[in-house]
């Protein structure tokens, strides 16, 4: 698939929670769509010369907020890419504006067990520190459902392979016109 009809223009941002997959999705959505691959995460760390977890307990959540708005922003002049934010960033009033009005925003909705496997036991992820990983990441859940179901798309991956989750959100994409 190429170019994508009507809205060939903007860039596509994966939303959801951390271990939903969105990097991974991400990659290989770009890949199909022949657009740059973007990580919101990525980009933070590098501008700030430190990893998210530094970043969290040096200077807090709402710095980071900051940065990743700031981000968010600077790529909106670009030209379209696959974005892969991360799992706060929508529920961040600022950058879901912005995400809600520049972009064409994917929720990936996974089921907690999955992302339970995934993240579980990580210590990179700094909401999840020092916390039990199941009532953490169901809060958050709770908390984020509400806005995450704000996104123009919603893609699950239940008993999907990651190529057949490619294939969905690439004809949803194109039958909803970029
Ligand atoms: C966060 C998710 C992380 C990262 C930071 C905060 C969140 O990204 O941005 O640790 O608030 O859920 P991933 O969703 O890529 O893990």
């Amino acid at each position: 698939m190429g170019q994508l009809a009507g809205h060939p223009n903007k860039s596509i941002a994966l939303i959801g929670l951390m271990g939903s997959g969105k990097s991974t999705l991400g990659r290989q959505l770009a890949r199909r769509l022949e657009r740059p691959f973007f990580d919101t995460d990525e980009a933070v760390e590098a501008a700030a010369q430190l990893t998210i977890n530094d970043i969290f307990e040096r200077f807090g959540e709402a710095h980071f907020r900051q940065l990743e708005r700031e981000v968010l922003a600077s790529l909106m002049g670009e030209p379209a890419k696959v974005i892969a934010t991360g799992g706060g960033a929508f529920a961040d009033e600022v950058s879901r504006h912005l995400l809600l009005e520049r972009t064409v925003t994917v929720w990936l909705d996974v089921d907690l067990d999955a992302i339970l496997d995934r993240v579980g036991n990580d210590d990179a992820r700094p909401l999840l520190r020092g916390r039990e990983p199941r009532a953490a990441l169901t809060e958050l859940a709770r908390s984020r459902k509400p806005l995450y179901e704000q996104a123009h798309l919603r893609v699950g991956d239940s008993g999907l392979t990651l190529d057949a989750v490619v294939d969905r959100l690439a004809a949803a994409l194109s039958e909803r016109g970029g």
